[in-house]
């Protein structure tokens, strides 16, 4: 037999049950846009390397999509559908983490590979040919300003990351200097407005490998200078955690599962 108060809880029940889906507060996603130090499977192959993208969501209550892809540039995402995804995807307050730089360097003089970018820091364009076709280039910095606007028009909040260092400890000594893809990430989030915020992943991330040591941060680079193991992802995705969490957790506030004392690192 039900007594009266469990046919009242079943009531309950079946009245949430039938509310309408728009009266139920979504979590807002997490989405990753990036390159193979982001991506699921780091360097690809059996490359023993993974991405950082793979261990963020331990640090998160929020559910995390890695759309990160090996080998892709701030250009070549664009290109290839993959920002106009996103842009689709995305719901307000939806929360997207871009970080490029690995892919987008190099010269069109000579060839052109598909990912490199124009040179400069605003709206200047090369003209090219990839594939056969002439084709616009714009800047890295032009790239990240035209997804970060497009996915903010949608509502969402858009996190500008630099790049990761390459092994810091290659030479013998450590030595990390910025490339020019942190000062251009950096100027885009500001480009964007007040719905992105910019993270230096990259000086984070050397700051934690300067103090863990040489044969620690080898350990961390089995295959070359760029791709990291699991344990040195980990690494690199704690450091970008801190890096939220020594700004107040920006977009992330509230849904970090970290505190910034139990982060290894140092704020900057
Ligand atoms: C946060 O805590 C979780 C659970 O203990 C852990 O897996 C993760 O690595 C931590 N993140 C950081 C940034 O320390």
């Amino acid at each position: 037999m039900l007594s009266i108060s469990s046919l009242l809880n079943l009531a309950g029940l079946v009245a949430l049950a039938t509310s309408s889906p728009t009266n139920v507060k979504r979590a807002p996603t997490i989405y990753l846009a990036g390159d193979s130090t982001m991506a699921r499977g780091g360097g690809g192959g059996n490359s023993g390397t993974d991405g950082w993208g793979n261990f963020f969501p331990y640090s998160v209550s929020l559910p995390v999509v890695n759309k990160a892809i090996g080998g892709r540039s701030a250009r070549s995402f664009t290109v290839e559908g993959r920002f106009n995804e996103l842009i689709n995807l995305v719901q307000p307050n939806d929360i997207v983490i871009i970080e490029f730089g690995h892919n987008d360097g190099g010269s069109l003089s000579s060839s052109d590979n598909g990912r490199t970018a124009c040179p400069g820091a605003g709206s200047e364009t090369c003209q090219s040919t990839y594939n056969g076709q002439k084709v616009t280039v714009l800047t890295y910095p032009a790239y990240l300003i035209n997804a970060g606007k497009s996915l903010t028009a949608k509502g969402a909040k858009v996190i500008i990351s630099s790049p990761t260092p390459n092994n810091p400890w290659e030479g013998g000594s450590f030595a990390y200097s910025a490339s020019r893809f942190t000062t251009y990430s950096k100027s885009a989030a500001q480009s964007i407005g007040s719905n992105a915020f910019f993270v230096d992943h990259g000086q984070y991330t050397a700051n934690i490998f300067k103090s863990l040591g040489k044969a620690k941060v080898d350990s961390f680079f089995p295959k070359d200078h760029t791709h990291t193991s699991p344990a040195g992802a980990d690494t690199v995705s704690r450091a970008f955690v801190k890096g939220l969490l020594c700004a107040g957790g920006s977009f992330l506030s509230g849904s970090i599962r970290n505190s910034t004392g139990s982060v290894e690192g140092a704020c900057i």
